[in-house]
């Protein structure tokens, strides 16, 4: 919004006291309080130096720019790697128990085939690591700890060989796909923030596999294990009405 959009009718002075004033030191009445909201965006911010004179010099702007060390979101961004790499690496360890406690061979070729791109997905972040000038290192995810324990979890209460087994620990399996691509999908976005052009190709690579599989797996369940899991066993809900109208 221009300067001349924000009101009008407000002097200047008037707005820019509004404006100097945060939410902490508001102890007007609500009425008059509408015009003091503390800036909400960017060109909020902007509109709201320029109100007050507050102006960021050139020399401020470049101080902004370049920091002296890591920047808060370039330490958060480095942090998220450091998760998913960690992630990775446990997944390189809980895919194969997946694949082996399988029981159809549609879904554990999924598992082989998912393994491997797994691999993949360790080296591309340790090429963003090397882009990056960092040595490739894990931070204990605990999602990832929480997602692998429910999955075994899942294998020991469902019945080996059965068909429900398969359709529970695909549920499982997509839980894992949807943590890694809500993490790669915001790591992609903000490596083009940050302006790392091809970070940001490597990690999109990545995400279309990992939404590949996420569909893939729900063509298996869809296709054929779900059906064939219902069938596996008569519902509680059916036998009763079967009772019933025996007796
Ligand atoms: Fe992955």
């Amino acid at each position: 919004m221009k300067q001349s959009e924000t009101d009008s009718n407000t002097p200047i002075s008037e707005e820019a006291n509004k404006a100097k004033q945060g939410p902490m030191t508001d102890t007007k009445s609500s009425n008059e309080a509408k015009g003091d909201e503390w800036p909400s965006s960017a060109s909020d911010l902007k509109n709201v130096r320029s109100l007050t004179g507050n102006q960021t010099s050139e020399e401020e702007k470049n101080s902004e720019k370049k920091p002296a060390g890591e920047s808060l979101l370039e330490k958060f961004f480095n942090d998220q790697l450091k998760d998913i790499y960690y992630a990775e690496q446990q997944l390189l360890k809980a895919i194969p128990k997946l694949e082996e406690a399988a029981t159809t061979e549609e879904l554990k070729e999924a598992f082989s085939d998912h393994l491997h791109q797994t691999q993949k997905h360790v080296k591309r972040l340790e090429k963003v690591f090397k882009l990056l000038g960092k040595k490739p290192e894990g931070k204990k995810c605990e999602a990832i700890e929480g997602l692998t324990k429910e999955a075994e979890t899942i294998i020991k209460e469902t019945k080996e060989g059965s068909m429900t087994r398969d359709a529970a620990i695909i549920i499982a399996a997509q839980k894992v796909e949807h943590y890694e691509i809500a993490t790669y999908g915001g790591l992609v976005q903000l490596a083009i923030t940050m302006e790392l052009d091809e970070i940001s190709d490597i990690l999109d690579t990545t995400l279309m596999e990992e939404e590949d599989t996420d569909l893939q797996l729900t063509d298996i369940a869809e296709g054929f294990i779900n059906i064939e899991a219902q069938d596996e066993t008569n519902y509680s809900w059916l036998q009763e009405k079967g009772q019933e109208e025996f007796a």
